[in-house]
């Protein structure tokens, strides 16, 4: 089994020790919180061996193999390089970390710990419905382009409208629409078509100085991928890649629950897989199989090019920033 610790008590990391449970292949040694009690509470739900508020007291533990980092964006970093340096693997929540400098210090701490991996928990790009997609994109007779979307309004969302300032809204934690949607889209995009040419983005800017929705431009040369992502609106438009007369479709670009293709505008062949029952299980169960058998061939073809995306999406992400003229106070950091 694998010695799993993690950070940040929210409902992302709930859904991602249920997923680890129901994979069998994990047992949680230890959760940290800042909150005594919430750690205490977060240990008594599911059956942590250990609550520490103290994070070098978690990688302290006893066989740890795993931390799983949903602190916010920003903390990434900090956190991911001391697990690295104690020859801990990471599992960290997406957006992995907040530019290409950052970035670069981790893969040198992983060349430096090579005991240690990396994996971004880009749950939409693990999915059997993601294979389905991609398969169908290989059996198409040309690329046109895509149009992909994903925007939810965030309950968050109230309490900036009320004068709040919540990480996910803010500056400080690396926050906005393109860093917590858009990175769904974008990695969708960057793992079914690779890295844009060029790229450009126009964002929506809300009060606390980030984006609350945009429409980034990804150029891929001979074709374009637009993308519309958004927390201050809603959107129920489908995602679209176009070939010749054929549409693969897909309900949203960061939930992928239903896929399809369509022939000359006829009826949708619907190509999806079972309804997930957590949608952090294929990503964990992908996870594990790499930790388990590391140097299978597959496990290391696999584990490198999740790696490699990583670093891309990184990259993508950060030059859509500059493009939008967006800063994070990480930008300015040594
Ligand atoms: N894969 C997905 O579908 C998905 C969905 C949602 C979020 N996420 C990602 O998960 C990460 C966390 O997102 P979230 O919305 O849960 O963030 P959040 O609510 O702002 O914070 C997450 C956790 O970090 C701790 N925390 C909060 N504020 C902090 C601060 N100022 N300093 C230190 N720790 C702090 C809290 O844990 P304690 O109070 O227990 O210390 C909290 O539970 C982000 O990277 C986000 O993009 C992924």
């Amino acid at each position: 089994m694998l010695r799993l610790g993690t950070v940040g008590t929210g409902w992302i990391t709930q859904q991602l020790v249920e997923a680890a449970a129901m994979s069998g292949r994990f047992e949680l040694a230890g959760v940290y919180s800042r909150s005594v009690e919430k750690a205490q509470a977060f240990a008594r739900k599911n059956q942590a061996e250990q609550a520490v508020t103290d994070y070098q007291e978690l990688l302290d533990l006893k066989g740890l193999d795993v931390v799983y980092l949903a602190s916010p964006n920003s903390l990434h970093f900090n956190q991911a390089l001391k697990a690295i340096r104690q020859n801990i693997t990471v599992i960290v929540e997406k957006p992995a970390f907040s530019n290409p400098q950052e970035m670069a210090a981790i893969m040198a701490a992983l060349a430096d710990h090579p005991q240690a991996k990396l994996f971004e928990a880009a749950r939409n790009v693990h999915t059997p419905n993601f294979h389905a997609v991609a398969r169908a994109l290989s059996g198409l007779p040309a690329v046109q382009g895509a149009s992909l979307t994903y925007m939810k309004y965030s309950s968050r969302y109230d309490q900036v409208l009320d004068g709040g300032e919540p990480n996910v809204f803010t500056r400080e934690f690396s926050g906005g629409a393109l860093q917590d949607l858009g990175v769904y889209p974008v990695y969708l995009a960057v793992a079914l078509f690779g890295v844009p040419a060029q790229v450009n983005y126009f964002p929506t800017l809300i009060q606390t100085g980030v984006d609350g929705k945009g429409v980034a431009v990804l150029r891929y040369g001979t074709y374009d991928v637009t993308v519309n992502f958004g927390k201050t609106s809603n959107s129920v438009a489908p995602s679209e890649i176009y070939g010749l007369k054929e549409t693969v479709e897909m309900d949203s670009a960061g939930e992928l629950t239903q896929v399809g293709l369509r022939q000359d505008g006829q009826k949708l062949t619907d190509l999806s897989a079972q309804p997930l029952v957590n949608p952090m299980l294929p990503e964990v169960q992908d996870f594990a199989r790499v930790l388990e058998d590391p140097v299978a061939e597959t496990n290391v073809a696999d584990y490198h090019r999740w790696l490699l995306w990583s670093q891309q999406v990184n990259q993508v992400l950060y030059g859509l920033r500059v493009a939008g003229n967006l800063r994070f106070p990480a930008d300015d950091h040594e």
